[in-house]
């Protein structure tokens, strides 16, 4: 792992009890997201569904709740180690989305909110790669992510030091690497925030599909 990646766990870990206390109970605020995550229930059909970048656990919660295969990977330790307290009953893994520790075609979903933010721009293709390998032919990945095209920087956050950069992104420019890396996409919408329980951002949500024959020619 280089000094970026190193810089964002580092952060997270320093931050994780603060952030789980501020966003572990946060679905009761957001029904669009839930019904998207119900949505991706059915799709998995009984599979496996993999929350990644997963923080204090709360979506991998919300899935086993309502009766999903869920368990959640995060690239820091530190919220590993708070999702794991926070839900005995749920494996968490510490891992990172450009090398996940996963089988290959081992999943039928995968859902990732606001966790692909963190990546450097240059990377998004490869993680959606990795993402297309772990996933059956045909499985689901639920994205969402803040709207924008600017790189939002925090060196402090709930008074610790941090260095993370927040990357907004564009709905348009992901659905095109998703699709350069062996997906087609199923739905497409922005929402605005729920206030005041959210950052005032745009969010999207996008719902695409592995398409089986891509996988090979993804992983070239
Ligand atoms: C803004 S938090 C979102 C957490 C949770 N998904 C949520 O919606 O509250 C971003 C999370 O992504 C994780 N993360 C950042 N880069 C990652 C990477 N390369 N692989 C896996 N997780 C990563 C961070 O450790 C952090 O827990």
């Amino acid at each position: 792992m280089d000094e970026y990646y190193e810089n964002t766990a580092a952060s997270y870990d320093r931050v994780a009890p603060s952030y789980a206390g501020q966003f572990l109970g946060e679905l009761a605020h957001k029904p669009l997201d839930r019904a998207l995550l119900g949505c991706l229930i059915e799709l998995a059909d009984g599979g496996c569904i993999a929350d990644i970048g997963c923080g204090p656990g709360q979506v991998a919660r919300f899935l086993r709740d309502r009766g999903a295969d869920a368990m959640g990977i995060d690239l820091s330790a530190g919220m590993v180690a708070a999702a794991r307290e926070a839900h005995p009953g749920i494996e968490f893994r510490q891992g990172s989305m450009l090398a996940l520790p996963l089988e290959d075609s081992s999943l039928a979903a995968i859902v990732c909110f606001y966790a692909i933010i963190h990546l450097r721009p240059g990377d998004i293709g490869a993680a959606f790669r990795e993402f297309q390998r772990v996933l059956t032919p045909g499985g689901y990945l639920l994205l969402a992510f803040h709207i924008g095209d600017e790189r939002v920087h925090r060196d402090e956050w709930w008074e610790r030091p941090v260095d993370l950069d927040f990357h907004l992104l564009m709905p348009e420019a992901i659905e095109t690497q998703l699709g350069e890396s062996g997906f087609g996409i199923e739905m497409s919408l922005r929402r605005r925030p729920y206030e005041p329980h959210e950052f005032p951002s745009r969010r999207a949500y996008i719902l695409a599909r592995a398409i089986p024959e891509s996988a090979e020619a993804a992983s070239r």
